[in-house]
């Protein structure tokens, strides 16, 4: 307000000035306007008394002269008139003619020095103000008679000059008002303007031009400054400690709240009724159990084993890891048709085979929506009642919880909510053929940041909602801007832990290749290829098996060698794809074992189970080469753990360029899984790399997974959310004094 009166106070003054003079200007005039016209009414009415009046006169007359100033008197502007002998006698006069006003001054101004001539002149008589007129009479002869004295009404004149003065004083109140409100709402602009600047400085948004080289510098210096950076730039390896130090230092050690629909620990009981703990085989359990334990808080998921509700307490708690307990697992509990709808319809026969290019039709069915957005909010609930602030840190995991992120925001305004999607995003086009595409983008957009596993899959996110909702794209920042409120998009190669603690449990690679070689009945020369997946269509299985088959038969050397034994996991099993992929995948192998098996030799081993993760690690360690065939796969963990498993730095990894992983992993063999004359080449060169470039490899590959590790993806996602809650925290600073501003 202050700021808006300096600049109104000098421009008010203007205008009080301009005003003045321009009502002296017209008041003037129009005085002088007035006074000619009655200047003129006067001759007029003198004249055109003309002779009766002399003659009347001449003769003597009174009651004559008297009735002509009467005449005269009819026109409204003259109030009075009298004829003034030129003795300064009256001669004759109109009833009101007033007594203070003796004839003898309108004699002497009309008769005096021996001329005849009219005068006139604005006085105020009785109070009044008039207009006094008078008009030298002459006889028929040319003697003078005498004067008449006329008194004019000038309270016209002074109604329009108080008129005009009004119109004035309104005029100027009208631009003084306005001067003030347009200097006050510039002010307020200019400070909007600035104030809005300062803010996305803060937020590190784009800002108007004049401030991009200031705000560049502050920029880079807070960046530099920001221990968060700093601490990248250390080259300190990333574990555990750092990323609670991520967590303490940038972010007071708060509590984070993780949402997945699969557990880490899965509680059942086995044929003997005992009960037992299961590690389910999922990538996005994998990367996340580490970080978990590393943090602590709550991994809010549905409770889905056998014996999970028996462990938990009444709210669904339990703490986990089992006798480790670092972190709580908050189970939620799904009705048979809420899974069905939410879980295995919506989730895993929509979004699943919307988002991965493995040639399954997406299937989409409102009452699988409707439970899906019922669970959401179900989950949505769960996490509100997990949090102890306003502004917790909350990470959505994946396809199955595209709408919480509203609607935890919806219930959590000062949440920041990451959410991150661990599968690939489709393109526009292939995203558009969802019959609920605006509600999962809108429910995505309530998060503060959407990770993915590569850009490419940022782009299409960013691509669809830009065809499909009414949003803002910042393409700069790779930022959305919807209904005011701005989510970034970012990628987040998602990783294992390192070191990793299968590994290191595991016995050394020899013994483990000892083992699982006696396991599979293989004789000590044998080549093993080793397969490990959940029984899933994009996970090119069929193509793997194909390119086995290739390999044997292309390559006639490895017939009665080379084994290859794939670990398979039963997945989502009530539903008919997979079904009919357990099907295909065990006739091939059969075929494959028909075509190129004897009695003792079987190339292809099949092993549909679940399969704990110790078992899975001798099972890589043992191995020559690791064959991961995707179709299309967001990242792809059996891969990295592969290379963690590898600490004797031997072995080979063959993996598909569908996968995000083969981005980073450039020392692997990298194939197109449908190029089966391809695939079973690169098996081929696996099998009889040298020891020492399957070393140099692994060397390789192995540092770059323990650099790039699940601590670095959880700590730059932390970081990045840290940046954002200092930024969010300042503009709602900036925007308390705009409003304390406001009301002052
Ligand atoms: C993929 C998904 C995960 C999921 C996992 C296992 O990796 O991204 O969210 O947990 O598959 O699938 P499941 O349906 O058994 O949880």
């Amino acid at each position: 307000m202050q700021t808006a009166l300096r600049y109104a106070l000098p421009i008010v003054f203007g205008l009080a000035l301009f005003t003045l003079g321009s009502y002296l200007v017209v008041s003037t005039t129009s005085r002088s306007w007035f006074e000619d016209d009655v200047r003129r009414r006067a001759e007029l009415a003198i004249r055109g008394a003309g002779d009766a009046l002399s003659q009347s006169w001449a003769r003597g007359d009174r009651v004559s002269v008297r009735r002509v100033l009467d005449d005269i008197t009819r026109d409204e502007r003259i109030l009075a008139a009298a004829a003034c002998a030129p003795d300064g006698s009256v001669f004759a006069q109109t009833a009101d003619f007033p007594r203070s006003l003796p004839c003898s001054r309108f004699v002497a101004r009309s008769l005096g020095n021996g001329q005849a001539r009219a005068w006139n002149r604005a006085e105020r008589v009785d109070g009044a103000s008039v207009y006094l007129s008078a008009l030298p009479v002459l006889s028929p002869g040319s003697v003078p008679l005498g004067a008449v004295g006329l008194i004019h009404d000038m309270s016209y004149a002074e109604e329009r000059d108080a008129l005009t003065r009004r119109a004035a004083l309104g005029l100027f109140g009208v631009l003084a008002v306005s001067a003030i409100v347009l200097s006050t709402a510039s002010a307020r602009g200019s400070l909007r303007r600035f104030r809005n600047d300062l803010r996305n400085l803060v937020r590190g948004e784009r800002s108007r031009g004049e401030f991009q080289p200031l705000l560049q510098d502050v920029r880079d210096l807070a960046a530099q400054l920001s221990p968060v950076n700093r601490a990248e730039e250390t080259g300190r390896a990333w574990n555990p400690e750092r990323l609670r130090e991520v967590l303490h230092e940038h972010l007071q050690g708060e509590k984070v709240v993780i949402v997945a629909n699969r557990e880490p620990y899965i509680h059942d009981r086995d044929e003997h009724g005992a009960l037992r703990v299961l590690h389910p085989a999922s990538g996005l359990v994998t990367a996340l159990e580490p970080v978990m334990r590393a943090c602590s808080g709550v991994w809010v998921a549905h409770g889905s084993g056998p014996a999970d509700r028996e462990t938990s307490d009444k709210q669904g708690r339990i703490r986990v890891p089992p006798k480790e307990e670092s972190y709580t697992l908050r189970r939620v509990w799904l009705t048979a048709e809420e899974e069905q709808g939410y879980y295995y319809g919506f989730s895993n026969e929509g979004l699943w085979p919307l988002c991965h290019m493995a040639h399954a039709r997406p299937t989409f069915r409102d009452e699988d929506f409707a439970h899906y957005k019922r669970v959401n909010e179900r989950f949505a609930e769960a996490v509100v009642s997990e949090v102890d602030r306003q502004d917790p840190i909350i990470l959505v995991q994946d396809y199955h919880f595209a709408l919480a992120p509203r609607l935890i925001r919806e219930r959590l305004p000062r949440a920041t909510i990451l959410t991150f999607w661990h599968i690939p995003w489709p393109n526009p086009e292939q995203f558009g053929i969802c019959p609920f595409r605006e509600e999962v983008l809108q429910g995505l957009l309530g998060s503060s940041i959407v990770g993915f596993h590569v850009q490419a899959h940022c782009n299409n996110f960013v691509d669809s909602v830009d065809r499909y909702l009414e949003a803002r794209i910042d393409r700069e920042r790779i930022g959305i801007i919807h209904s005011g409120e701005t989510t970034l998009v970012r990628p987040y190669p998602i990783s294992i832990e390192w070191p990793n603690h299968w590994a290191q449990e595991s016995p050394p690679a020899a013994a483990c290749r000892k083992e699982v070689f006696a396991e599979l009945g293989l004789k000590a020369d044998a080549l093993l290829g080793v397969g490990v997946d959940r029984l899933d269509y994009t996970k090119g299985i069929e193509e793997r098996l194909l390119a086995v088959e290739q390999l044997l038969a292309r390559f006639p050397q490895f017939q009665g060698r080379f084994t290859f034994v794939q670990l398979a996991a039963p997945s989502r099993t009530a539903i008919e794809r997979y079904q009919q992929l357990n099907l295909n995948v065990e006739s091939l192998a059969k075929r494959i074992n028909e075509r190129f098996g004897s009695a003792d030799y079987r190339p292809v081993i099949l092993q549909r189970q679940h399969h704990e993760p110790p078992r899975v690690f001798r099972y890589l360690r043992a191995a020559d080469l690791c064959y991961v065939s995707s179709l299309h796969d967001g990242m792809n963990l059996v891969a990295k753990e592969f290379v963690a498993a590898r600490d004797d730095e031997r072995g080979v990894l063959v993996l598909s360029q569908f996968t995000g992983a083969a981005r980073e992993l450039t020392e692997a063999l990298v194939v197109n899984p449908y190029d089966l004359k391809q695939a079973s080449r690169a098996l081929a060169a696996a099998l009889t790399m040298r020891p020492q470039e399957q070393t140099e490899r692994m060397r390789a590959l192995r540092s770059l997974v323990s650099e790039f590790n699940v601590y670095r993806w959880a700590g730059r996602m932390l970081a990045d959310a840290a940046r954002l809650r200092q930024r969010d925290r300042l503009s709602q600073r900036l925007g308390g004094l705009a409003s304390v501003e406001g009301a002052a």
